[in-house]
């Protein structure tokens, strides 16, 4: 089985794309040119390296690169700095996911699609209820932070546009609250809805934990089945 992971050089992705590998896994990964892999990954018969730039992909290229895939893992997220929060491209992860989608339309074959999403971001299927104030910094954030507008296009793409019944594509938009680095993956709960304040009182989640989940939903089949078109949060217990 081979899994397609956008933003496989990131500190999410990276996790992702070596638990994929330690579950017995196939992994092609599409990088910039400028992006870091770890070494060994070069000599791995078991990864597939792609360099190009995502937002210079035809929807016909994204499907020859998802041909022999069965999965889409998507860890893309803007760089932490004035070019990656402010410059081109804005609409990165959301523009990612609707390409990946067209392709699978041409592919005309089942794909999943996992995207490491936000905690801040709602589930607007469930009654996500938060606080006022919360409500106005989240407005905020859409006035001033185009990546956080791009993380909530990129999921409300997959809800509403294919939603739950697509003949090819099956989603998964994993929620993690406030990221941190850890070296083991650790135990986690995953939950339908978040149970702190993302912005009040966040939570904390390993980015390999996330990783760890990633792989898990793509390689068991009831993982997958409980949480297929829903967007679970995941917390480190
Ligand atoms: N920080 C938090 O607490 C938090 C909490 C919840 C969710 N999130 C979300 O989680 C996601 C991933 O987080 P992370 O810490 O793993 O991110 P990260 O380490 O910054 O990784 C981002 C990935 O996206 C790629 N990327 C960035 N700009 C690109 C572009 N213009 N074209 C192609 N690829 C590009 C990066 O490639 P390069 O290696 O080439 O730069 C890298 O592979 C983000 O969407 C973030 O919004 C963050």
């Amino acid at each position: 089985m081979k899994t397609l992971v956008l933003g496989a050089s990131g500190a999410t992705g990276n996790h992702a794309v070596k638990q994929l590998l330690a579950l017995g896994g196939k992994v092609k990964v599409i990088i910039r040119s400028t992006s870091n892999l770890p070494n060994e990954w070069l000599e791995n018969e078991n990864v597939t390296i792609i360099k190009t730039n995502i937002d210079e992909i035809s929807i016909n290229e994204m499907a020859t690169y998802i041909e022999d895939c069965h999965a889409v893992v998507s860890c893309l997220g803007h760089n932490i700095n004035l070019k990656g929060i402010y410059g081109q491209p804005r609409k990165l992860v959301a523009n990612a996911i609707k390409l990946v989608c067209d392709a699978i339309k041409i592919k005309n074959g089942p794909v999943k699609i996992v995207l490491m999403n936000t905690a801040g971001n709602r589930n607007k299927d469930l009654m996500e209820t938060i606080p006022l104030v919360e409500k106005m910094v989240i407005g905020l954030m859409r006035l001033c932070l185009p990546p956080h507008v791009d993380n909530e296009n990129a999921a409300e793409y997959l809800r509403s546009n294919i939603g739950q019944n697509h003949p090819n594509i099956q989603w998964v938009v994993i929620r993690p609250d406030s990221l941190i680095n850890t070296e083991a993956v650790s135990a986690y709960t995953i939950h339908f809805s978040p149970t702190t304040s993302a912005l009040l009182n966040p939570g904390k989640t390993s980015r390999i934990n996330v990783g760890n989940f990633i792989a898990k939903l793509l390689i068991e089949n009831d993982t997958w089945k409980e949480w297929v078109g829903k967007m679970p949060v995941i917390y480190n217990k």
